[in-house]
């Protein structure tokens, strides 16, 4: 096993990467008092729930199922969150659990947040993106019908524990959807991570056991290096949003239903880096080895029919990262070198639109 820590002074807390995690007592040993809540869905709790409770015996346990998907990341579904904590008479030293993936992470750590000012939660992340990505950093949150993610707070878990056995069980396209968050901290930061990515494809997409775990290692070492540098995306958390602007362009203009998150990013992130070598900033051959990568990890690489070059532009001004009118956006300096900046030219950026929305298949 292998234990990270996010500084964050009196708010820090362990990372635990290994195999069979699901079954050690390190759940216990980050539960505060007697009272338990663990979140999951229908989907994961036939897999994995049982075990998790294993761990738990002797106190108060409940637990819960939520329906499955991302459009159930509402208001509505967090309430019966609270309903259950309520009908247990769960105190403020209970401990939330969330067994599943970003969606039941981001969801439970926003009920968390909430519930009688804020109470422990702890991440039991199940899925790749959830692993490298949603678990660690504090960011919760439940999507508005006009925006995603855009009623939330910034909540850390006591403990993220990655059983790396449970990827045996995700559908690869969720597994590729995961594969583009790690690529992602190898283009913001870490030039020899994406090297090793990249030479280490073959027994990653194969989910070889070591590649894996060294895979999910360095991306969460690199996401706690962010966090604990900006814990609250005043300044350099903001580079972890690469391809997220156009991303997120790309899911409200398909309705969230027919691209996964780590798709959209895949996409985007080739955008971001399409516009950065327009600015003459990147050699072109990065982007298109880039593209080549995700292209062989399943992912889509050319943003969805019938999206248009304006509606993009619409949707992208949307964005949480839009300051007084002008659009930031995460663009790539080099390899392992992101900026975020609103210095571009908005023409350069209208053309590469163009160029890709006609090439999407
Ligand atoms: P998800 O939570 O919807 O999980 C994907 C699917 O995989 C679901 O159907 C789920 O039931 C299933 N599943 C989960 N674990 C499984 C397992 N081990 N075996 C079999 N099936 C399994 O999607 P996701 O990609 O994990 O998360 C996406 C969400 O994360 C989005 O809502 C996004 O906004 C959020 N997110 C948050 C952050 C953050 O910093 N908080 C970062 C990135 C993404
Ligand atoms: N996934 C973006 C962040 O945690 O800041």
């Amino acid at each position: 096993m292998h234990t990270l820590n996010v500084a964050l002074a009196e708010r820090s807390y362990p990372i635990y990467i290994g195999k069979g995690l699901l079954d050690h007592d390190l759940l216990r040993k980050h539960v505060r008092a007697r009272q338990v809540l663990v979140v999951t869905n229908e989907a994961i709790a036939p897999l994995y729930l049982d075990r998790v409770l294993a761990g738990l015996q002797g106190l108060q346990v409940d637990s819960m199922l939520l329906p499955d998907g991302e459009k159930y990341k509402s208001l509505a579904v967090l309430e019966k969150i609270f309903d259950r904590l309520l009908e247990g008479r769960h105190a403020r030293t209970t401990t939330l659990i969330a067994l599943g993936g970003g969606v039941i992470g981001d969801m439970v750590g926003f009920a968390a947040a909430c519930y009688q000012r804020g109470v422990d939660f702890i991440q039991v992340p199940t899925t790749l993106l959830a692993q490298v990505d949603s678990s660690v950093g504090g960011k919760t949150a439940v999507n508005h019908p006009r925006g995603k993610n855009m009623i939330g707070a910034f909540h850390q878990p006591k403990a993220v524990i990655i059983d790396t056995d449970v990827l045996e069980t995700l559908p690869a396209r969720e597994f590729s959807a995961g594969l583009a968050e790690v690529i992602k901290y190898g283009l913001i930061r870490d030039v020899e991570f994406y090297r090793w990515l990249t030479a280490n494809i073959d027994a990653l997409l194969g989910r070889d056991p070591s590649v894996l775990s060294e895979a999910i290692l360095r991306s969460c070492q690199n996401k706690a290096d962010v966090v604990a540098e900006d814990e609250t995306e005043q300044g350099s958390r903001a580079l972890l949003n690469l391809g997220h602007t156009f991303g997120h362009a790309i899911e409200t203009a398909t309705g969230y239903s027919a691209w996964l998150h780590g798709e959209a990013v895949a996409t985007g992130m080739i955008m971001a880096a399409q516009l950065s070598a327009d600015l003459g900033w990147l050699p072109q051959a990065d982007v298109d080895a880039l593209s080549a990568l995700l292209a062989r990890m399943g992912l889509p690489v050319k943003p969805p029919v019938g999206m248009t070059a304006s509606q993009c532009r619409e949707l992208m001004a949307l964005d949480k990262k839009v300051h007084d009118g002008s659009l930031r956006l995460v663009l790539l300096r080099a390899i392992g070198q992101a900026v975020v900046t609103a210095d571009y030219d908005d023409a350069v950026l209208m053309r590469m639109l163009e160029r890709d929305c006609a090439a999407g298949e």
